[in-house]
């Protein structure tokens, strides 16, 4: 069975997309990937359209479902590869709780600070009650601050997972999406991309 991961966070903008697109091209270079987008703004998907016309090296597929489809679909698609990542909307209904329940790692991205902490309480708070593994990712962080360091602290007294592994706020991650591609294909030699292979690798870590 393959190994799911879904991205979840509660607040707009921290970078569930951005994540799912680059894990997903990082991780086609080695293994079956499938990607699903149930988030109706399908920002993944319309990242996987511009990837077909970009002719991006490694292959990727795409589930576009959702509704009373998405649990077969996930059962399907286990069968056939070795990872699946799921994109989730901002709000908890029916299908991002589907996805939770389905997750061997539930990633949740923030930038380290409160009000993102606070908008991922409730995904983190679904995660620990469907007995999921749950671990916050720093995203758009700075390498070093006061503030990046009262949050580790914060959130490792409260004994909540935290990756070492952070990604910066670079226009490589987002110049790549534009293109449909991952950072790992369009700058491999980026920062940016360093930092996503590291993430990539600790991801792997945690799931096996
Ligand atoms: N690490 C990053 N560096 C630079 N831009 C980023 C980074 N992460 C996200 N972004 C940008 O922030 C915006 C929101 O990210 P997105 O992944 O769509 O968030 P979400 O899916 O959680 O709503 C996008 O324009 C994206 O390109
Ligand atoms: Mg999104």
């Amino acid at each position: 069975m393959a190994v799911v991961l879904t991205i979840a966070q509660q607040k707009g903008g921290a970078g569930k997309t951005t994540l799912a697109a680059h894990l997903g091209a990082v991780f086609a270079a080695t293994r079956r990937v499938a990607l699903l987008d149930i988030d109706p703004q399908k920002s993944l998907a319309r990242w996987f359209a511009l990837r077909v016309g970009a002719k991006a090296a490694c292959a990727l597929d795409l589930a576009d479902v959702s509704g009373w489809r998405l649990g077969g679909e996930l059962a399907r698609l286990g069968r056939s590869v070795d990872l699946i990542i799921i994109d989730s909307p901002p709000q908890i209904a029916t299908d991002a709780r589907v996805a939770m329940r389905a997750a061997d790692l539930v990633l949740v991205p923030i930038q380290p600070s409160p009000p993102d902490l606070w908008a991922a309480e409730g995904t983190l708070a679904l995660a620990a009650a469907e007995g999921r593994v749950a671990r916050l990712v720093f995203n758009r962080a700075p390498a070093a601050s006061r503030l990046r360091q009262a949050m580790t602290e914060e959130i490792a007294e409260r004994g909540l997972g935290l990756l070492t592994q952070s990604l910066g706020s670079r226009s490589a991650f987002a110049s790549a999406f534009a293109r449909g591609l991952g950072v790992t294909e369009a700058a491999p030699r980026s920062r940016a991309a360093l930092e996503l292979r590291a993430l990539a690798d600790e991801i792997i870590g945690v799931v096996t």
